[in-house]
């Protein structure tokens, strides 16, 4: 959506505000021995006394309120009562939910506990590969450019981007135009970021694979060549300077 009047922003402020601190909160309440299914369960609680409802719900008939992915999951992951976290497992949460409706999106990857499995240089990665990014994006800038910088910058810490998942405009529906913000340079993609544009900005780094395909489940997603992802996710509006990064409360770049 294209931000017009103040009361545009003031609700999608409050939708990222949702997003933002339900992510921040499952991060720090995932321990090892739980299920991501009673994680989501606690990340639906909090989402709902903010008055919001579950974005991939609500749109899609996802079977979960957040999406949880462990370890070669990459994302869509299902929560489940048989999902059982480990020390130094990969974990993405990714919450996006409406709220009077204003949609809102983010998304982060992090180690539980101790790094045992020396995920953090991909993560680390990731979440720096999103910050060049997003300060990146003003008015006017083409969306293949930021596609090109963030491929250019995993390519450089030895990582690969996955090309068939991308970032999205946001804001009135949960995908919407721009429907595809690519991680590598789409040459055929002309379009430009425009000013008081809602986007969600996301990362998706990767060890081996570069594409990424559905489980039998019909939503988890893997790698087509195995590996690991490292994905970050911000809903950001576009201006003509440094964009306002509406989900930044949730803590990712901490
Ligand atoms: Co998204
Ligand atoms: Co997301």
């Amino acid at each position: 959506m294209s931000i017009t009047k103040e009361t545009e922003l003031l609700g999608m402020k409050k939708a990222s505000e949702a997003v933002a601190h339900t992510l921040k909160e499952m991060r720090n309440y995932a321990q090892p021995g739980m299920t991501t299914k009673h994680l989501d369960n606690y990340g639906a609680k909090i989402l709902s006394d903010f008055g919001a409802r579950s974005a991939p719900n609500l749109a899609y008939g996802f079977p979960g309120c957040t999406c949880i992915s462990v370890n070669n999951e990459f994302c869509h992951g299902i929560p489940s009562n048989k999902r059982i976290l480990k020390e130094g497992d990969l974990i993405n949460i990714d919450v996006s939910a409406e709220l009077d409706g204003f949609w809102s999106d983010n998304g982060n990857s992090f180690v539980l506990g101790e790094d045992i499995n020396q995920h953090q240089k991909l993560i680390d990665a990731s979440k720096q590969i999103l910050h060049k990014a997003i300060f990146h994006i003003k008015g006017g800038v083409r969306i293949s450019e930021i596609g090109q910088l963030i491929e250019t910058e995993a390519k450089k810490r030895g990582f690969k981007v996955i090309k068939n998942l991308t970032g999205h405009g946001i804001g009135r529906s949960l995908h919407e135009e721009p429907r595809e913000i690519a991680n590598y340079k789409d040459r055929f993609n002309t379009t430009r970021f425009k000013k008081n544009c809602v986007v969600a900005i996301e990362t998706f780094i990767s060890t081996t694979s570069t594409f990424s395909e559905t489980l039998n489940d019909g939503w988890t997603m893997v790698g087509n060549k195995g590996g690991f992802m490292a994905q970050h996710e911000h809903t950001i509006v576009v201006t003509d300077e440094k964009p306002m990064i509406l989900t930044e409360m949730n803590g990712v770049w901490n």
